[in-house]
């Protein structure tokens, strides 16, 4: 890490996490979730400033050290960046991260609320709202005002759904900005917002429109974005246009789906700690490998898919002792009785299947509990079978990578509500995440392929996944950003 002093910079980025995190001895830690992979091209090979949460005590030690100013750091995944990061009152960062933001619009924007259930909403997720959720927004939109004061016609790109009520934060402060906010995950439909209480969703909604564009993975959130500002706040909305007329402004409602980086993948693939892993599995290996990789998140549907292999090898006992389901997931938000809980069932859920078909010297599903990209692309190099069955998922992109480095020709089974399959559904076999059985035979029909069948598929997804990357799906948001400054 560097000291060298931070240089003014006219393109801001702000979402809760960050591409680094630090350890107690300052060590770097990449950040993780698709955010992270989609910004970490753009922030490194542009001018801009990064800001972020400081998400531990460390981070906040670091931020302290640079007088909370940015600071250059070099990643362990490559590249260099200039960050800000953001300490909150730590009461206030813990209702605007587990109550507020995960579960509370997390669940609403994956549809994972068991309605007769949960939530209730009582004082303390209004709390969670007003001191943690705006609390925070208003800290990190204090340094968005201040990074961008010497600036002129500033543009700053905010990210995800932990900052909904930050842009209007700023434009209050400086009229002329340009706000542009990319939503990571789905936009559901109108009623799933109808679980906040009306003056909540206003502010989110208040929040949101106060950028000049907003921007989504696929034309089917844009469409439920444009339908919920016609259903929950009486806007006048141009479908076709896809512009939204709020307080006297225009905003641009758009889809830009996201790419990965497919050189920085490969190039990950290709390193050496990767081929000492490819070894270890390879040494392991049955006839077969399905694999999923996961952070342990409700909306990824985890145990629908170990249902469905146990269902597999009832239906298809020539199978059994020829194939394992590598399962790594990535333990997430566990400070989230949800999230905790899910950990438990899914863990209860592998132990019930290796019971029930295991063999002395075969244990059908591995379950692997951590967050290890080198480890996962081993994995992905050797599957026959990736399974996708988000139940909900924004993009998805271990759809993409996972064909991008395989080298087998593996099949994808791909969920149709994940924002990855609007792109990759007619290579992908395709899938009704609730549907158990339909999985089961996915799996079956995926290990029973012709070879040429295969490969087809295999090439048609790869061809797609190489096509753009993301310095083109930030190309096509500067275009629309100064498509939109010049009528304006
Ligand atoms: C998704 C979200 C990101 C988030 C990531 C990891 O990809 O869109 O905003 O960073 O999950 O979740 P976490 O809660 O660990 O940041």
């Amino acid at each position: 890490m560097s000291t060298a002093p931070a240089q003014r910079s006219p393109l801001v980025l702000v979402s809760n996490r960050g591409p680094v995190t630090f350890g107690p001895e300052g060590e770097i830690h990449r950040g993780s979730g698709g955010l992270v992979t989609a910004l970490t091209g753009l922030a490194s090979h542009r001018e801009s400033v990064w800001i972020a949460s400081a998400m531990n005590e460390h981070d906040a030690a670091v931020s302290h050290a640079h007088d909370g100013q940015a600071f250059p750091v070099l990643s362990p995944a490559g590249g260099e960046y200039l960050v800000r990061l953001v300490s909150s009152n730590s009461e206030a960062y813990d209702r605007f991260y587990n109550v507020f933001a995960n579960p509370m619009l997390w669940f609403i924007q994956h549809y994972l609320w068991d309605l007769s259930n949960a939530p209730d909403i009582r004082r303390d997720e209004i709390e969670a709202f007003e001191f943690g959720y705006n609390a925070v927004n208003e800290d990190l939109a204090k340094a968005v005002i201040e990074e961008i004061k010497d600036v002129d016609e500033p543009v700053v790109m905010v990210h995800d759904y932990h900052l909904y009520t930050l842009p209007d934060l700023v434009r209050r402060a400086r009229e002329d900005v340009f706000l542009h906010h990319f939503v990571h995950i789905p936009w559901t439909q109108s009623d799933s917002w109808r679980v906040l209480p009306s003056r909540i969703r206003e502010e989110i909604f208040g929040g949101l429109l106060a950028n000049d564009i907003v921007g989504f993975h696929t034309r089917s959130y844009r469409r439920n974005f444009l339908q919920c500002c016609r259903d929950l706040m009486d806007l006048d909305v141009d479908f076709e246009r896809g512009v939204v007329r709020y307080r006297g402004r225009e905003v641009w409602v758009r889809a830009y789906p996201l790419p990965i980086d497919h050189r920085a993948t490969r190039a990950v693939a290709a390193g050496s700690r990767v081929a000492e892993l490819e070894r270890e599995l390879l040494r392991r290996r049955r006839d077969f490998l399905i694999l999923r990789v996961d952070r342990a998140d409700l909306s990824k549907n985890v145990l629908r898919g170990f249902s469905a292999f146990d269902l597999f090898l009832d239906q298809h006992p020539e199978f059994r002792e020829r194939v394992t389901f590598v399962s790594q997931l990535m333990p997430s938000r566990t400070d989230v009785p949800e999230y905790q809980e899910y950990l438990e069932r899914i863990e209860a859920l592998v132990a019930v299947v290796n019971h029930r078909h295991g063999t002395p010297d075969w244990m059908p599903i591995q379950l692997k509990l951590r967050d290890d990209l080198e480890e996962a692309m081993a994995a992905y190099k050797h599957y026959d079978v990736l399974l996708v069955n988000a139940m909900f998922d924004g993009m998805n992109l271990v759809a993409k990578e996972g064909p991008l480095v395989n080298e087998r020709d593996g099949v994808s089974i791909l969920s149709e509500n994940t924002g990855a399959h609007e792109e990759l559904g007619r290579f992908a076999l395709s899938v009704n995440p609730f549907d158990i059985q339909e999985l089961a035979d996915s799996i079956h029909a995926a290990l029973d392929m012709p070879a040429s069948e295969r490969a087809r598929r295999a090439r048609g997804l790869v061809e797609i996944v190489t096509s753009r990357d993301p310095g083109d799906w930030i190309d096509e948001q500067l275009a629309d950003i100064r498509a939109k400054r010049a009528v304006v």
